[in-house]
């Protein structure tokens, strides 16, 4: 073949795939037209809707937040996620309708992980179907019950020891120390999985290195980059297409550096005479009751679900919750009252019953989730053919496989819902006026059978650390923080605020 046969063959190959997307695009875009359901306008071939996500202009949330603001009139939108048509419930009913009332038809969360391309997420209840998920979740139901909780807390106080030990020891004879928030509270929560989960120390309060350490595990599964960010993207847009592909969320290092983890723990539990009481026993001793082998494999999985699940979450949701603090010195100062008199009543130690107290705090917390929720996008999968009717007349039928997403920021932050959104008011959620909250309006934890599983245990961690840092600090908002907050575009899907949100500790003056 000469030179120019080559190129002809090479540029009717090209015409005819780019020509093939057009067609596919053109098809994709008639989706929601012919089901006269209205559309997020300007999407592209190939990617859909999602160019500002591929050219890290945007993060998911801010982009899916932005397309339900721009369409206030009606109670769902379309929108082409690359070329699978995808549902925005803009309806609060619509919401319960998918989450509680229909869930037998949206049971599944949008992210098919396969169990042969990724065998330890696959058994993670976040991301298993069916059999999988019920066992999974009456386990970790079970482990996250008041009983379990109790004991937990006993763990979680300890490190909330050596969070105050590691902030004395930062500020040494100074009266002033300047931290990044995420990062302090990352420390916090990564001992806390490691403590309370599995009875290991972290060594997240120490600043050295220690090769093959949680800490140093987990940073690298948590970092994202630009190619681990397309990466989900794909495997969010193109599940079965991503199986193929052999695409897998977790790098196989990090997969084999937990199953070495467990084995090791169960080896020297072995030798133990007397029995822990952590989130790791528990679940080798509901294996040993069912009378199963303890399987290695399930049991990484369900040490991997305590880490993925629950340390970036609440680690992020604790920075805001500190920058709302350090903002408003009075809400700061009410909270500390409250922590006072609280731990007063409890030996000056902080226990189950103590946090469970603190019911300003619970305000606190829930409004920072209410304007920065870490979870601020949820996308479920239809399993069966439905039928869905919104506050505006609108009719959608909705075919098994397409994407509902739920756009829990945007619902969060609706004027129409919540007297000036972006206002910080932990009133919203005092006991008279939670009443009022327009329910399906307010889903940090979603809702739900498959409502955040660990949603107690992240209270409690969360209480735990605030307790500890308002009863001896002051935090105030160092002029390092960018103002106003601004999501980190090139951090996919959690909100991350560009430049970190820093503040300056100091002691209280007695
Ligand atoms: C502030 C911290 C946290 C936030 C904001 C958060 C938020 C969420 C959200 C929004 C979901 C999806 C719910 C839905 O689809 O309706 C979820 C699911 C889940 N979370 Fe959390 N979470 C947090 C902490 C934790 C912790 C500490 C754990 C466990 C140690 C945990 C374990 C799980 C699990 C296992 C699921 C999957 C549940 C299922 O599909 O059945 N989470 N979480």
């Amino acid at each position: 073949m000469d030179i120019s046969t080559i190129l002809a063959v090479i540029l009717g190959g090209l015409i005819l795939l780019i020509l093939y997307f057009l067609w596919t695009h053109q098809n994709a875009k008639n989706y929601w037209k012919y089901r006269g359901i209205p559309q997020v306008p300007g999407s592209h071939p190939v990617v859909g809707n999602i160019l500002p996500l591929i050219r890290q202009t945007h993060n998911l949330i801010t982009l899916i937040t932005e397309f339900y603001e721009k369409n206030q009139k009606s109670s769902m939108v379309g929108m082409l996620h690359m070329m699978n048509p995808a549902l925005i419930l803009r309806d609060p009913e619509l919401v319960k309708t998918v989450m509680q009332v229909e869930f037998h038809n949206f049971n599944e969360n949008h992210f098919l992980v396969s169990m042969e391309n990724d065998p330890l997420f696959s058994k993670n209840p976040f991301f298993s179907t069916g059999e999988a998920w019920i066992a999974g979740r009456k386990r970790l139901t079970y482990a996250f019950s008041s009983m379990r909780l109790k004991i937990l807390v006993e763990s979680i106080r300890a490190v909330s020891h050596k969070l105050d030990a590691y902030i004395l020891k930062q500020l040494k004879d100074k009266n002033s120390l300047e931290v990044e928030l995420k990062d302090l509270f990352a420390r916090f929560t990564l001992e806390a999985v490691a403590n309370a989960g599995f009875g290991l120390e972290g060594f997240s309060f120490d600043d050295e290195k220690h090769p093959g350490s949680l800490k140093e595990m987990s940073a690298k599964i948590f970092q994202p980059s630009t190619l681990s960010n397309m990466k989900f993207i794909l495997m969010l847009a193109f599940p079965n297409f991503s199986k193929i592909l052999g695409f897998s969320l977790l790098p196989q290092e990090i997969d084999r550096y937990f199953r070495s983890l467990v084995k090791e723990i169960i080896k020297v539990r072995k030798g133990e005479t007397v029995p822990r009481n952590d989130f790791f026993q528990l679940m080798t001793d509901l294996e040993k009751t069912e009378g199963e082998e303890i399987d290695i494999e399930s049991m990484t999985a369900y040490v991997l679900s305590f880490l993925i699940d629950g340390y970036e979450t609440s680690s992020t949701t604790l920075s805001f919750v500190g920058f709302g603090l350090a903002k408003h010195p009075d809400a700061q100062e009410r909270a500390r009252e409250e922590v006072k008199s609280v731990l007063s009543n409890h030996n000056n130690t902080i226990n189950y019953d103590c946090l469970k107290e603190l019911t300003y705090m619970d305000q606190i917390i829930n409004e920072s989730m209410r304007l920065y929720p870490a979870a601020g996008v949820l996308s479920k999968t239809c399993t069966k053919d439905t039928q869905l009717k919104g506050f505006d007349g609108l009719i959608c039928d909705v075919e098994k496989g397409t994407q509902i997403i739920i756009p829990v920021k945007g619902l969060q932050n609706d004027p129409k819902y919540w007297k000036d959104p972006e206002i910080f008011d932990p009133e919203r959620f005092s006991k008279e006026n939670s009443k009022d909250i327009t329910k399906y309006t307010f889903l940090p934890f979603g809702e739900g059978p498959r409502q955040c599983v660990g949603m107690r245990m992240a209270q409690m961690q969360m209480k735990a650390a605030l307790t500890a840092v308002l009863d001896k600090y002051s935090l105030e908002l160092s002029p390092r923080t960018r103002l106003p907050l601004t999501i980190d575009p090139q951090q996919g899907i959690m909100p991350n605020p560009l430049g970190g949100i820093w503040v300056y500790i100091k002691p209280l003056r007695h």
